[in-house]
């Protein structure tokens, strides 16, 4: 194991200010370099690389640390991480899947309830001066249970947007690279082309990895498509939406309205027209932020980084 110049700990540079969660777990292990030992140039004793708020790793970063043993990522999503980098150099790089499934697909659901009942909207007015008296007739919004939802990316939080759909009485759809043989009995979620889903879907749910071919993969076209009182729902990552393209829709109500999660960039800009819009509602990433799904993030990465450091097998390996 590569040591720190004090002789004792392995070297792991990691952007932060990380969790106390994890530096719980790495306490005594570890010694920690910030992100901007990076900028001194090469180093041969750094041994482990730790993403915590998705900084960008290439080849050129690789290259700095001759002796990197392992990258550990806090998180399921690594396309902040060149995976081929990694690759060429047989350096491991460990994640997180499987644990923070229902926590995002519990943020699809409250996002997807917020705009429909403009919670949002509702929660700023009940506070303001403006309310004064009930009225039937204000801030009507639209019906979640019996309507249609598509799922874009029936993956792991694919399938737990699914099974809350299901509890709402929703018509499911889905696309997905190849439709999924081995989905609960029960479930009735129907396979169909991305283009049948956006025209027929009253919430569009997108939970698809960033990948070259979902980069952009809901532009203008695609918006066109969808129903004007369809809302579309991003909890997957912002560059899989086409940020002017969406902007443009939400201004001319060619969809009724958004409910992000991830937004591209992230964050937007504060004086970015988006931030202005009001059938848009907006969160800073939260999908998987809840305090036990955190934990478990947590002690996975660290899992991941003690096994790379030990020259063991990652228990939770992407590339
Ligand atoms: C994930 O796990 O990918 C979340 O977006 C946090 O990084």
């Amino acid at each position: 194991m590569g040591q720190s110049s004090q002789g004792e700990l392995p070297l792991v540079v990691a952007d932060g200010p990380l969790a106390p969660a994890i530096l719980e777990r790495l306490a005594g292990k570890v010694a920690l370099l910030p992100w901007r030992a990076i900028e001194d140039g090469p180093q041969d004793e750094v041994v482990g690389l730790y993403t915590y708020g998705h900084p960008q790793v290439d080849g050129a970063l690789l290259d700095q640390f001759p002796r990197l043993k392992v990258i550990s990522n806090y998180g399921v999503g690594v396309d902040h991480i060149c995976l081929d980098a990694a690759r060429q150099r047989n350096i491991p790089v460990g994640n997180t899947p499987g644990v923070l499934d229902g926590a995002t697909a519990d943020m699809a659901f409250a996002l997807l309830l917020a705009s429909a009942r403009r919670v949002v909207e509702g929660d700023r007015y009940a506070r303001s001066p403006a309310f004064t008296a009930y009225d039937p007739g204000y801030m009507l919004g639209r019906e979640v249970h019996h309507a249609t939802i598509g799922i874009v990316g029936m993956g792991r939080i694919g399938l737990q947007i699914a099974k809350r759909a299901a509890g709402f009485d929703m018509r499911i759809l889905y696309h997905n690279r190849r439709e999924r043989t081995d989905l609960p009995p029960g479930l009735n979620a129907q396979y169909v082309s991305l283009e049948d889903l956006l025209r027929q879907a009253d919430y569009v749910v997108l939970s698809v990895p960033l990948t070259s071919e979902t980069r952009g993969l809901i532009d203008s076209g695609a918006l066109a498509k969808m129903k004007q009182t369809a809302t579309l729902v991003n909890v997957s990552r912002g560059p899989v939406v086409v940020t002017d393209d969406l902007v443009t829709a939400l201004a001319t109500k060619q969809i009724a309205a958004a409910a992000f999660d991830v937004t591209d960039p992230e964050p937007l800009p504060r004086n970015h027209p988006l931030l202005a819009m009001d059938n848009l509602v907006l969160v800073p990433h939260l999908g998987s932020a809840t305090v036990q799904t955190r934990e478990r993030m947590a002690e996975m990465s660290v899992e991941n980084l003690m096994a790379g450091l030990n020259d063991q097998p990652l228990p939770w390996r992407i590339a």
